[in-house]
């Protein structure tokens, strides 16, 4: 407080506006950013007004820019005093956001104080499970509370903007990005985009704690051509309404702040440039009030599309799109031609205005204004708080999904074993325990696997680790060079030779071997699309060779994408899919192979075969001989290996009992369908009950089922529950491309219950005028 009423006494000739909301705010002491209460809408506007009354055209184009702090400290801090930039995205520090921040309020002429974004994607100190992890867990309560988390540790440190969520849906697993989003659905993507929102802005943009969301990337992106990052996409207009379009459509149902627009070509248009997209789409259709800042230099990028003619008309053209602000990282084109453009007639100051009004009014909403300031030492405190770690870990052992028990190997008796190997590249990894997009974590405090074993199993156990094999990427990530990952040195034949016998002479001599691969943390995010999804390296050949051993082996799989599995799940008796789970990562997994958790995560997308059988995803329409679909090819199978929605427990479910409320409605009216799940085993576990629906005619063909409900259940012991799941209009309508509009139709339907994408429990119904 004593600082802020210095900063209001040396500036108060021209700061009368923040230094009298200050003051009220004096009263009721809060932090950072923080208002206290939902601002009056009314209220907001009319401090917008005043704002642009008192600028010039060029501070409203600065509230347009946005600039990386890549260490250029000097050029950042004339943009800042020059009024030339709104946001700085990268800034992590408390002490350098404060410093940045008493630049803007103090030596602007309008004061308006800095929005920093960061990508806080699943985590910010407490790294958490990657997206595609937690949209795994099928439990959209864990992922708002995790996302809560990140937004408080961002928040305590003066970041007031997430980029994120990432609502791509992905339906090819060469794509590396496929591990930041919830997967292949879009029911599913809908529920976990609402629930990240929620995480991240809590009941209000500028609820305490919370940060702005920015859904991303809008959109297409996840369709990247070959699963090459940066690839153009080429959707039609069913598959963009029916399929990729609604988690956007749910984050600004449930009042997403901002947007992001994506990096390609949409069908020929690259989406920073597509007006159809972030106008007619998002504002006209959608309602979409907040504002939209382009992807890293993709403006720029519409000159490198080949769509713009130069860096002039890419600025134009991205602003007329409706791209509010320009994330740059050097070739600002807003700043360097947007005033040219208005004193040409080409954009008027109105439209500058309009551009601006939903940044200012976030800045407004998020308590900048009031409280520009962070508290460092409060800072500290948060980040260091040990519910984010725990809350963390809960999270890891909620994503899992145990893709196979034979013999019920899992979970292993703490009292079993004597001596037990740990074997694989990613099993004392810290880094490769977080996964892509982490970077503001403690690696001390990370938690490997081997690290949660050796916890887990204490002294009394012989735990004994090697890495058998090496993997690094062929080609280096520029990520690498943030992490100042030196180049990997290939081991040469001999050391590889001796690494692979020390493996296997380890599994020899231990009573159990667990086996940790996948792919290191920079092979899955951006730039880290592959061409095979085989497990990178030697890993497949000491798989095999650790199995011929005979003993007992159980495989956790690292990794943020579906990988070549076939051979361990034809041969190895267990295996765990514990993607990149996060700062408590090496506790979730030993909590879950020893039965301290059960597993009860399932997949949020079809585990390919082989990467030939991309793409392929579970509600594909229904096609010529549906009786030979899973013989489409002479030399495999065309079934997936592990269908969408798939996930044991150690216990066992059955579902029976299926009703529907009424067998014949009209269209705009509900059904209720109700089930029952009831808990076979002896165990308390969780199930996901999940509600399939196909419509068997209409005027377009129609998938073979799609998912329209799903929920998440604690079961005790033989425990029985009744679930009900309403299906209306919102369900039962899609976008039919003869019609070229959303349509509810007269048609008989099928639903299925159960446990995955291939329930089998029917029932049917009607929809007639
Ligand atoms: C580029 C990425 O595509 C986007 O997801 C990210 O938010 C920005 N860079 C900022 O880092």
């Amino acid at each position: 407080m004593r600082k802020k009423t210095r900063i209001c006494t040396k500036a108060l000739a021209q700061k009368l506006l923040v230094c009298a909301v200050a003051v009220t705010l004096a009263i009721a002491p809060l932090t950072f950013g923080q208002t206290g209460s939902r601002p009056d809408d009314r209220v907001v506007r009319e401090r917008v007004d005043a704002l642009l009354k008192q600028m010039t055209l060029e501070e409203k184009i600065g509230q347009l820019s946005q600039l990386f702090d890549f260490g250029e400290v000097k050029k950042i801090d004339e943009a800042v005093v020059g009024g030339h930039v709104g946001s700085l995205l990268f800034v992590t520090d408390p002490a350098e956001i404060n410093r940045f921040q008493h630049l803007a309020v103090d030596k602007t002429r309008v004061h308006i104080p800095l929005i920093f974004g960061y990508d806080v994607i699943h985590g910010f100190r407490t790294i958490f499970p990657v997206p595609i992890a937690m949209a795994a867990s099928w439990d959209p309560a864990t992922v708002t509370t995790a996302q809560s988390i990140a937004a408080k540790e961002a928040r305590a440190v003066g970041i007031g903007w997430a980029f994120a969520p990432m609502l791509d849906i992905a339906r090819d697993p060469r794509w590396g990005r496929i591990v930041e989003g919830a997967g292949e659905d879009p029911y599913l993507g809908s529920a976990i985009a609402a629930a990240q929102v929620r995480g991240f802005q809590g009941d209000y943009i500028g609820s305490p704690d919370h940060i702005l969301a920015c859904m991303k990337h809008f959109a297409g992106y996840g369709a990247a051509e070959g699963g090459r990052d940066y690839d153009a996409s080429y959707i039609p207009d069913s598959q963009m309404y029916n399929v990729y379009l609604p988690p956007f459509h749910a984050a600004v149902k449930a009042g997403v702040g901002s947007a992001m627009s994506a990096y390609m070509d949409l069908n020929d248009v690259p989406a920073t440039g597509n007006h159809w997209l972030l106008h007619d789409v998002l504002r006209d259709q959608w309602n979409f009030t907040g504002f939209v800042v382009s992807d890293a230099n993709s403006v720029k990028s519409l000159e490198k599309h080949h769509y713009a003619k130069d860096l002039s008309d890419a600025a134009v053209r991205a602003f007329k799109a409706g791209v509010n602000m320009e994330m740059a990282i050097d070739f600002n084109a807003y700043s360097r031609h947007l005033a040219a453009a208005v004193q040409s007639g080409q954009i008027t100051v109105q439209e500058i205005e309009a551009a601006d009004r939903p940044i200012l009014e976030t800045k407004i909403r998020l308590g900048l204004f009031e409280h520009p300031y962070v508290d460092e030492a409060r800072a500290q405190r948060i980040l260091a708080s040990p519910e984010h770690r725990t809350a963390s870990r809960i999270a890891a052992e909620r994503s899992a999904v145990l893709l196979r028990n034979e013999g019920g190997l899992l979970p292993l008796k703490k009292s079993g074993y004597t001596n037990v190997a740990v074997i694989g590249p990613l099993a004392d990894s810290q880094l490769d325990t977080l996964g892509s997009w982490a970077f503001q974590q403690d690696l001390q405090e990370t938690v490997t696997v081997l690290g949660g074993l050796r916890d887990k199993l204490g002294p009394q156990v012989k735990l004994t680790y090697t890495p058998g094999v090496q993997i690094y990427r062929k080609f280096r990530s520029f990520f690498d060079d943030i992490f100042k990952l030196k180049p990997a040195v290939p081991w040469t034949a001999e050391k590889s030779k001796a690494e692979m016998s020390k493996a296997v002479n380890l599994a020899t001599e231990s009573d159990l071997t667990i086996l940790v691969l996948g792919e290191a943390q920079n092979m899955s995010g951006e730039a880290a699309s592959r061409e095979s999804l085989d497990l990178p390296g030697r890993e497949e050949q000491l798989l095999e060779a650790v199995a011929a051993t005979r003993k007992p082996v159980v495989l956790v799989l690292l990794n943020g994408r579906p990988l070549n599995i076939k051979w361990a799940a034809a041969h190895i008796p267990a295996i765990l899919e514990a993607w990149y789970p996060g700062t408590q990562g090496g506790n979730a997994v030993a909590n879950l192979l020893f039965g301290d958790a059960v597993p009860g995560g399932k997949l949020p997308i079809t585990w390919p075969r082989d990467v030939g059988q991309i793409p392929i995803n579970y509600a594909h329409n229904t096609t010529q001989s549906p009786e030979e679909q899973g013989k489409r090819y002479w030399d495999e199978e065309s079934t997936p290996l592990y269908p969408f929605g798939y996930g044991l427990s150690y216990s066992t479910f059955a579902f029976s009992d299926l009703k529907v409320s009424q067998t014949q409605i009209k269209p705009g009216e509900s059904i209720d369908v109700s089930f029952d799940v009831e808990n076979t085993g002896a165990l308390q576990a969780d199930e996901v009950a999940q509600l399939y629906v196909h419509q068997r005619y209409g005027s377009a063909s129609r998938p073979v089922r799609e998912l329209k409900g799903f929920e998440r259940i604690t079961l005790a012991p033989h425990a029985k529950k009744t679930l009900h799941m309403s299906l209306g209009t919102p369900e039962l309508s899609y976008w039919s491309t003869t019609k070229k509009d959303w349509v509810e139709e007269p048609a008989d339907f099928d639903i299925w219950v159960g446990g995955n994408s291939e329930a089998t429990l029917h029932a049917s119904f009607e929809i007639k005028q």
